[in-house]
């Protein structure tokens, strides 16, 4: 696997704390400069506060500085590539509109999408107004 991204998304996906769904998840972006900035999914007791792995990828990469991401990976040990859920590819088009999204799986299947492709006529701080 030589794409870093996926590599660190596929580390990310290792760190998955899933113990209800058993679905572990890893992300991974990449920053404007290079930085890659993994994410794993985290699960609660309280199912509703599990936070996915691409969003906590994105908090994170905020809390460390970084506003605008190039590229995205998700990785997941599926027979498909699993696509972002719907608060993700929202969350995606606040902090990185113009990236690319790889879809992968541990068997090396890659599916390439835009954020743009995934969230057409996406609501976003322009519809507030400011
Ligand atoms: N999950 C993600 O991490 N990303 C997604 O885009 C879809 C779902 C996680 C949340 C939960 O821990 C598990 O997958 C099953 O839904």
């Amino acid at each position: 696997m030589s794409d870093p991204l996926i590599a660190a998304a596929t580390n990310a996906r290792e760190r998955a704390f899933a113990p209800y769904s058993k679905f572990q998840v890893g992300a991974a972006l990449e920053a404007l400069d290079g930085t890659i900035v993994p994410g794993c999914n985290v699960e609660s007791a309280s199912y509703g506060l599990t936070i996915c792995a691409e969003r906590n990828a994105i908090f994170r990469g905020v809390t460390d500085g970084y506003h605008c991401f190039k590229r995205v990976c998700v990785v997941t040990d599926t027979d498909k590539p699993t696509p972002p859920c719907g608060a993700c590819r929202q969350l995606l088009w606040e902090f990185a509109p113009d990236a690319e999204v790889l879809l992968a799986n541990l068997k090396g299947d890659v599916i390439r999408y835009t954020v743009r492709e995934l969230i057409p006529g996406a609501f976003d701080g322009k519809q507030l107004g400011g």
